[in-house]
């Protein structure tokens, strides 16, 4: 196995655990965190993911290993990296708790996540450029999104990394923790999301992704309907009453 996997409360943390090649992502490893993520996604006992490496690294990137001898027929034909898309479809909040290294696909692994939190070691890059290539699971696409064309072209096309309190103040990453907390400071936070009632949770996650897809009329008039659509469940209504009766909701699986 390449990562481990604990389940703490409704909390899942996944440890990608690679450790010889800095949590480098191969197919072996993006195919059982997948797996495991598809297994604990439909469960109404769990809320919230953590993704998160070593100390050292994140994840330095997609497996230059793997690839470095494949042609192009080969990546078109594996269509190369397409199974990310699974990662991304997982509609349980996933949290990336960064330290270290997070380079290219181990950047993009960050991004494809929820929230970012990292600790002050946290390195952000995307340095594909210097392999003469450019990012491939979504880096051009989310980072520009995500801190805009001057620092998304400056990273990318130069190579850089970006260090924790940057990524802060560009707005890639939430929150900044010391190393040694990092960890049980993002699953206190993993715990909070988990406490809510998933089916706002997962609603609210997919209103704010929407944010990214379309224009302002329509994502207003989407969430609205959203919004709306939250009044047919159980917990709307236990959310409300027990604010009313000033006590602490008990969200079921409505
Ligand atoms: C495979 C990797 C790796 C990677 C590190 N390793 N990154 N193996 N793929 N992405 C391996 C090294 O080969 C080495 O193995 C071991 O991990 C330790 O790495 P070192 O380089 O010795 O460690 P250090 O000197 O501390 O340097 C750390 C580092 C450096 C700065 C993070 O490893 C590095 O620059 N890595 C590559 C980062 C990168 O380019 N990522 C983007 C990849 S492409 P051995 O066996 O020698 O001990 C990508 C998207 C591609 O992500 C999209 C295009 C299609």
């Amino acid at each position: 196995m390449n990562i481990k996997v604990e389940k703490e409360r409704r909390v899942v943390i996944i440890t990608l655990d690679r450790p010889q090649a800095l949590n480098a992502l191969n197919t072996p490893l993006m195919n059982e965190l997948v797996a495991v993520m598809q297994q604990y996604d439909k469960d109404p006992e769990v809320g919230c993911f953590v993704v998160t490496g070593s100390e050292k690294a994140f994840a330095a990137g997609a497996d230059i290993k793997e690839m470095n001898t494949k042609t192009y027929l080969d990546m078109f034909h594996e269509d190369y990296f397409a199974g990310w898309e699974q990662f991304t479809a997982i509609r349980t909040p996933k949290i990336a708790a960064v330290s270290g290294y997070a380079l290219g696909g181990g950047c993009e692994l960050a991004m494809m996540c929820d929230i970012i939190y990292a600790s002050d070691s946290a390195k952000f890059g995307q340095p594909e450029i210097k392999l003469g290539v450019i990012p491939g699971i979504g880096g051009t696409q989310r980072l520009t999104k995500s801190i805009g064309k001057a620092k998304a072209m400056d990273m990318i096309l130069t190579g850089r990394m970006m260090g924790a309190e940057e990524a802060e103040s560009a707005g890639l990453v939430a929150k900044i923790f010391p190393k040694e907390t990092l960890l049980e400071e993002v699953k206190s936070i993993a715990d909070n999301i988990a406490s809510y009632s998933k089916t706002s949770v997962m609603i609210a996650k997919e209103a704010v992704d929407r944010a990214l897809e379309m224009g302002l009329r329509e994502g207003i008039l989407y969430e609205r309907r959203v919004f709306h659509a939250l009044f047919a469940t159980e917990d709307q209504k236990e959310g409300m009453q027990a604010f009313i009766e000033k006590r602490t909701p008990s969200f079921g699986k409505s």
